[in-house]
């Protein structure tokens, strides 16, 4: 195991109102060069995937089953706080275990089809899928439900960073086999199925 690092505790009141929030949502790829602080990404990380209930099962987001089959990687590119590196989220602990360091802006840029704001982006968000914990109970129909799964994670970080008066971007369109390589992921019972960058508005 890597060292992990605890992270601030999520504000879980206050916030703008949910309807500005969602009206104002709107994919944004290009950000400033600043880095993201630590209780920002603290606040991002809770908002996706969180615990807001009763521990493992509820959490900010929904889950067929309250199965949760992914884990939340964060690539922070440049946070406050973080050695540029691979991280995993713990929802239990609120905290990030270290994989491994390093500088992966340009590997990621490259495997995903040339995106730039892989890149430039202070913090990247990877949603790495253990299928089995969905099949396992509900047969093939869980493949379904795991890409919806990976809909209200991503759709919750992007409301987030919209109220911290971030920029989010969902991506997509990336080669599986190059991505699964920088997480070391086998993908097949792991595999990244979903990723966004987040970072500060130009012109902040
Ligand atoms: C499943 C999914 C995958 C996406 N992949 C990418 C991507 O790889 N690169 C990108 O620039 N935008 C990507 N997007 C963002 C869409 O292009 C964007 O949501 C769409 O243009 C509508 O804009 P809006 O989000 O501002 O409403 C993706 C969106 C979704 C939902």
């Amino acid at each position: 195991m890597g060292e992990t690092v605890m992270l601030p505790r999520p504000a879980r009141v206050g916030g703008l109102p949910v309807w500005g929030v969602i009206k104002e949502r709107r994919t944004i790829r290009q950000y400033s060069g600043d880095p993201l602080a630590l209780d920002v990404v603290s606040q991002l990380l809770w908002a996706s995937s969180g615990v807001s209930g009763d521990a493992p099962h509820l959490r900010t987001a929904p889950s067929a089953g309250g199965r949760h089959p992914a884990t939340t990687m964060l690539v922070a590119n440049r946070v406050t706080g973080l050695t540029p590196g691979i991280y995993r989220y713990s929802p239990d602990q609120h905290g990030l275990e270290l994989v491994s360091r390093g500088d992966y802006g340009d590997t990621l840029v490259d495997a995903c089809s040339g995106q730039n704001m892989l890149g430039s982006a202070p913090a990247v968000f990877a949603w790495n899928v253990e299928p089995e914990r969905t099949t396992s109970r509900y047969g093939d129909r869980g493949k379904r439900y795991i890409l919806l799964d990976l809909g209200h994670a991503c759709q919750n970080l992007h409301l987030a960073a919209t109220a911290l008066g971030l920029g989010c971007c969902s991506i997509g369109a990336y080669s599986d086999d190059r991505v699964n390589g920088i997480f070391g992921l086998d993908g097949k019972a792991n595999a990244v199925l979903y990723m966004a960058t987040v970072g500060v508005l130009e012109g902040e």
